[in-house]
């Protein structure tokens, strides 16, 4: 839990313990935060930044907003903000039209990427400045940054500047200078992207127990991938000013809509094919990419709506598919095909296969397991048999995409690597 992050010793009872001191006292914390957009599109001059986006962000939940770069992340974050001002559409909080609502009359704050803390005050004057704006009583001042930097544990340096505190500290004191103003919600824009890995997947964790404790309406903005799925209730997916994709974590991984979708979150292998016969449980999808026109099977249960005949683009993450030199057997729900190690790249947590079928290239993440049945590793133009379950392949709706670089690089690289690597590669099993 949060505390136990600070406080390895008695960390639950002093997490209990404090929960219930910040519900008795922060009561007001604890509010809804629905967030509504209608038809909100943003214009500067003639380029479109955001593209008509209708949704609802429900209340207390972590939503995140992913993809890259120039999507229109931020500006979503200014226009609910109130820094923006929409071209068309309109913005509610709990039902209410704040859209000609000005910036400091809105429940919501925001973290922005830099934390914008004020170098020539003390870290107590910094949380305290929104609460001294709206002139509160001194008494009333004290007694919330007081609260509010013991829950950020940042009590005891409550007297130094922000050029005295390490990133992760400022993070820290940038999330309590926000959540003393009670809002309803939070909006942070790529809040960790400044820090170190390390510090960064702590922070993470950090700000979802925050996130717990408080129970308010937390909007993240990230390109990073692994960021949004770790922490996200749920996450947007966003390409050009439009939302892709919006779901749970494990389902936009599990079950992309889109062919952007399954490359942006994750790797992914892009099968064409035709539906060849539709069964009561499976599905035959011709591939044509070998001389034998295999055929691949895809569990009928995740793959409705498609017709005989029609032209389909499949989708299989790498490592979904095992590898290995000898064949699994017959078994009715895999799908089994022989191909040929055209490349191998040893990344310490697995190793990663380009396997050539036909004229198919297929990526593969394989693990180090030594329970795996091949007892040597797998070396370069092995010939091999490569499976999956017929769940694990699944239909996206889109025919042409863009053949994936794969990255294996001309055959004078190749035969050089090959060299390098080969020797080791038979020790990784
Ligand atoms: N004030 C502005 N004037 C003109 N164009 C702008 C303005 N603000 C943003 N844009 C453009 O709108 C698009 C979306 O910008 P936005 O900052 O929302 O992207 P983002 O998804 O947050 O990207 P990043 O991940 O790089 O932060 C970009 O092409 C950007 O150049
Ligand atoms: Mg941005």
């Amino acid at each position: 839990m949060y505390f136990s992050l600070f406080l390895d010793k008695n960390a639950p009872f002093f997490f209990m313990a404090k929960s219930f001191t910040i519900m008795v006292h922060l009561g007001g914390l604890c509010e809804l935060g629905e967030i509504r957009l209608e038809g909100i599109t943003k214009k500067f001059d003639d380029f479109v930044a955001v593209d008509n986006v209708n949704m609802i962000i429900e209340d207390g939940k972590l939503f995140s907003f992913l993809g890259p770069s120039g999507c229109g992340k931020t500006t979503i974050l200014r226009m609910i903000a109130g820094f923006e001002t929409p071209t068309e559409g309109r913005i509610y909080i709990d039902g209410l039209d704040i859209t000609d609502l000005s910036p400091y009359k809105r429940p919501v704050n925001t973290i922005f990427q830099n934390y914008s803390l004020f170098p020539h005050m003390r870290i107590f004057d910094n949380v305290a400045f929104g609460l001294k704006i709206k002139n509160l009583p001194k008494n009333e001042i004290i007694d919330r940054v007081e609260r509010i930097l013991n829950i950020v544990q940042m009590f005891d340096q409550k007297h130094k500047y922000p050029n005295q505190i390490s990133g992760g500290q400022k993070q820290r004191i940038a999330i309590a200078r926000a959540l003393v103003n009670e809002p309803k919600v939070l909006l942070l824009d790529e809040p960790v992207s400044a820090l170190d890995l390390k510090l960064r997947q702590k922070m993470i964790i950090e700000l979802m127990n925050i996130h717990d404790l408080f129970s308010i309406t937390f909007i993240y903005v990230t390109h990073d991938q692994g960021e949004a799925m770790s922490l996200s209730d749920k996450i947007a997916i966003m390409n050009h000013g439009k939302i892709v994709q919006i779901g749970l974590p494990d389902d936009i991984y599990e079950r992309p809509n889109s062919i952007f979708s399954a490359h942006f979150i994750g790797d992914t292998n892009l099968i064409s094919g035709t539906v060849k016969a539709i069964h009561e449980d499976y599905i035959e999808v011709e591939t044509g990419f070998s001389q034998n026109n295999e055929k691949i099977l895809l569990d009928s249960t995740y793959t409705q709506d498609v017709s005989i005949g029609e032209k389909i683009t499949l989708s299989l993450r790498p490592e979904k598919i095992a590898v290995s030199r000898r064949s699994p057997g017959s078994q009715s729900d895999f799908n089994i095909l022989k191909g040929q190690i055209e490349d191998i790249l040893y990344l310490g947590t697995h190793t990663q296969y380009i396997i050539k079928v036909g004229d198919q290239l297929f990526k593969v993440f394989s693990q180090h397991k030594k329970v795996y049945f091949d007892d040597t590793a797998l070396d370069w133009e092995e010939n091999v048999f490569l499976y999956w379950h017929d769940t694990d392949s699944f239909v996206i709706k889109e025919e042409n995409f863009e053949k994936q670089e794969l990255g294996i690089g001309s055959q004078e690289l190749r035969d050089k690597r090959i060299e390098a690597n080969g020797k080791r590669q038979k020790g990784v099993k």
